[in-house]
């Protein structure tokens, strides 16, 4: 081995297997790891890491960054967590073509002037040319294609010539190296989409290590029934699938978890690669459009009340962030349902914060073998973003694992690292072995906690100490570098 950049002396190493960890020094060389274990020889530099653990870099395989990768290239948002990779794309969201990801993400992704780019390839390809601070993947948004290919896209079904089309943006992105592509079953326009129009979308990745990606038609009473449509998706378009946000949303549907994943295990013994990702939280955030979309208040989200649905971020209306709508419903003297079409009408892109679940629910479905961590988080950076933007990492690393016990430490890590490395194709990330990128978190796992709250979400977690993404040191001491060596990640045949 010639001269090591960096070696990090005496960490616990998790390596991201789920094995349990180990006291031993990491070598960093040239972007890459050098040597795992006992290393000897000489270093450029060297970091006592005693009492500290070092896992590869979390990879936050559920997120809204599309845009954020552009105006907020530090990412500090994400980096000061410890993610080291984002999956871009999801729910139907895709970046591309651009001026229907602009139209269908503005107000929801944080203000600013942006120039466009030329399909998935000219995304990835900007990206590239100026980098952030983490590495980048992407899906396919179906929605986003469906909009730029239809000329009524709430019509059900495309005409030939639209399906064409939607193929061809489709394709165009395969071939630009996206990882999949994610439906939005309860956003404009995807949610008028028909089971077959999507296993034919989906059939043009049979056999390409792409997967399919979903947020599903009905996270409440429907659960059920929408699990067994992703997974028919999978097995009709032979190809992987990933249950975003696995949830039960909504009191009545509360426990029908056990249900889902009681479905989510009989696929995979019948052979289909379906998994989740969950963020650790009992509220989600969405669109607050979505709240309202099939004209009944809550709807297909799960029977919300206008207590569950707090204002999160609302262009130009800050003094509507925080309140939820049944306070906001009485300040404009109207029923929830005017109150959210008022909001909407001043504020289209507005966002809210739904506390729609449980959180037997929650842990339930993070101690399935099944559920890795995605965060879902929402860059509206201006309002009051759901906290999960900052804290997801550090809080099942602290809260789930080490205060509650949920799973050892090194399960946790796993979740976070080789078990979605594997899942998206990911193929020298996600575990400490030699060769493998030198994506790296070095965090206490005595201290490490998220801070954030609802009220007052913006803060990064606690006890994450350094991070290294392809080797090189972004955040140290807690604090960002101003490094921005991200990679794009492409799909590589598996
Ligand atoms: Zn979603
Ligand atoms: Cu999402």
């Amino acid at each position: 081995m010639a001269q090591a950049d960096l070696v990090i002396r005496d960490a616990l190493l998790y390596d991201g297997s789920g094995a349990a960890p180990v006291t031993g020094d990491l070598a960093i060389e040239g972007g890459r790891i050098a040597a795992v274990g006992s290393v000897g020889g000489s270093a450029k530099r060297t970091l006592d890491a005693r009492g500290l653990a070092l896992a590869p870099g979390f990879i936050d395989v559920h997120t809204h960054d599309d845009f954020a990768l552009r105006k907020h290239p530090d990412m500090a948002f994400k980096v000061l967590g410890g993610v080291t990779t984002c999956v871009v794309g999801n729910c139907g969201f895709g970046p591309a073509p651009f001026r229907e990801a602009w139209q269908m993400a503005a107000g929801f992704q944080s203000a600013g002037e942006l120039s466009g780019w030329e399909g998935h390839r000219g995304y990835l390809e900007t990206l590239e040319r100026e980098p952030p601070s983490v590495n980048v993947a992407t899906l396919i948004g179906h929605g986003t294609v469906r909009l730029a290919a239809m000329a009524a896209p709430k019509n059900p079904a495309p005409s030939d010539a639209e399906m064409a089309k939607m193929k061809a943006i489709v394709q165009e992105g395969l071939d630009a190296g996206a990882v999949g592509m994610s439906t939005g079953l309860v956003y404009e326009p995807g949610r008028n989409a028909a089971t077959d129009e999507i296993v034919e979308l989906a059939k043009l990745m049979a056999g390409s290590g792409a997967l399919y990606a979903t947020h599903m038609r009905d996270e409440s009473l429907g659960l059920l029934d929408s699990v067994d449509e992703a997974i028919a998706i999978g097995v009709r378009a032979a190809v992987p699938v990933q249950i975003s946000h696995h949830k039960a949303s909504g009191r009545r549907a509360w426990g029908m978890v056990s249900q889902s994943l009681a479905r989510i295990d009989a696929a995979q013994r019948s052979g289909l690669d379906v998994h989740a990702d969950q963020y650790p939280y009992t509220a989600g955030s969405t669109i607050l459009s979505a709240v309202v979309a099939d004209g009944r208040f809550g709807g297909g989200l799960g029977t919300l009340t206008a207590d569950d649905v707090v204002i999160a971020s609302s262009k130009g209306h800050a003094d509507w962030e925080g309140k939820s709508i049944a306070v906001l419903a009485r300040e404009m003297n109207l029923e929830p349902l005017a109150t959210a079409h008022r909001i909407l009408e001043a504020a289209p892109g507005t966002t809210a914060v739904l506390h729609a679940m449980n959180e037997d629910d929650v842990r339930t479905v993070m101690r399935h073998p099944s559920t890795m961590i995605g965060s879902d988080g929402i860059p509206a950076l201006d309002g009051r973003p759901h906290p999960r933007l900052y804290g997801t990492f550090a809080r099942v690393l602290g809260r789930y694992s080490r205060d509650l016990g949920l799973f050892l430490m090194e399960e946790a890590v796993y979740r976070m690292t080789g078990f979605p490395a594997a899942k998206f194709g990911f193929r020298d990330r996600g575990l400490l072995r030699d060769g493998f990128a030198a994506d790296l978190v070095l965090f206490d796992p005595k201290t490490v906690i998220d801070v954030g709250s609802y009220e007052d979400p913006k803060h990064p977690p606690k006890g994450i100490a350094r991070v290294f993404v392809n080797g090189v040191e972004v955040v140290a001491a807690a604090q960002h570098s101003g490094a921005r060596p991200g990679c794009v990640l492409r799909r590589t045949t598996r």
